[in-house]
């Protein structure tokens, strides 16, 4: 089963609209000048500057995703954002249930399995991310931990095509301490036989799963090449052209 790499840029909330404009027109351009590539690509910036990257990797490949949204179509929810207008200024992806919303917002998995339902009926992909604490890990509940997330964060109707699971362990993620590839392999490991269990071989082979925290050029192509891994979700190395222009270059 050949599953094509992702490779995806979490911006977080960095960037004015020139820093953002500037990062998306660089690697544009390495994208009309490379050819074939190996990997898809992803960029997810802040809400406001979401228009100009659109605009500014236009006919690249490069796609452009949100990075949460609101579980509703529209309504009374102030200073929320919903999927279809996600979807309709340009966005391909959304992402959902990132551990800094989790924490910062208490979202729930039952909120993050709705808000990636509303990015599938939007007609967007959803990148639903899980991963547990350094405390869990500590205390042996990895597995345990990142199953229950899995099975509440998923959104009904999940397809490879539509839905794509991050594995994010909180402590990789910004702290410049990454998951040993055999860490991260283990915990996918147990992330495709759940796909498999619950999706069937086909579906649960084909969906992507992909790792973040901590990922960047040195590490990327020892993660990229274990069997499981099928991309990245990258903060601080998608905000260098180089950085993340690198990794998508250490695609097997
Ligand atoms: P990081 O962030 O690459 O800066 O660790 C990854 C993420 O939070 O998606």
């Amino acid at each position: 089963m050949t599953r094509r790499i992702l490779v995806a840029g979490n911006w977080k909330m960095n960037g004015l609209q020139a820093d953002g404009t500037a990062l998306a027109a660089d690697l544009a351009g390495r994208m009309k000048g490379a050819g074939a590539m190996k990997c898809d690509m992803l960029v997810c910036p802040p809400f406001p500057l979401i228009s100009t990257i659109v605009n500014a990797v236009a006919g690249s490949g490069i796609a452009v995703g949100g990075q949460d949204c609101h579980a509703q179509e529209k309504g009374a929810f102030t200073g929320d954002t919903s999927a279809y207008m996600l979807k309709d200024i340009g966005c391909s992806y959304v992402i959902v249930g990132h551990s800094e919303r989790r924490t910062y917002h208490a979202e729930s998995d039952e909120t993050v399995k709705a808000k990636a339902e509303a990015g599938l009926a939007a007609g967007l992909s959803a990148i639903v991310c899980i991963g547990e604490t350094l405390e869990q890990r500590d205390a042996g509940q990895t597995l345990e931990v990142n199953r229950s997330q899995l099975h509440g964060s998923i959104p009904a109707g999940a397809t490879p095509e539509n839905t794509v699971i991050a594995y994010e362990p909180v402590w990789a993620i910004g702290t410049g301490r990454t998951a040993t590839p055999e860490q991260a392999q283990e915990v996918h490991a147990m992330i495709r036989s759940e796909l498999v269990g619950k999706l069937g071989d086909a579906a649960g082979n084909a969906m992507r799963v992909l790792y973040g925290g901590s990922m960047n050029a040195k590490n990327a192509a020892e993660l990229l090449t274990q069997p499981d891994i099928d991309g990245g979700l990258i903060g601080g190395a998608a905000l260098k052209a180089d950085d993340f222009w690198t990794i998508a270059q250490s695609c097997p």
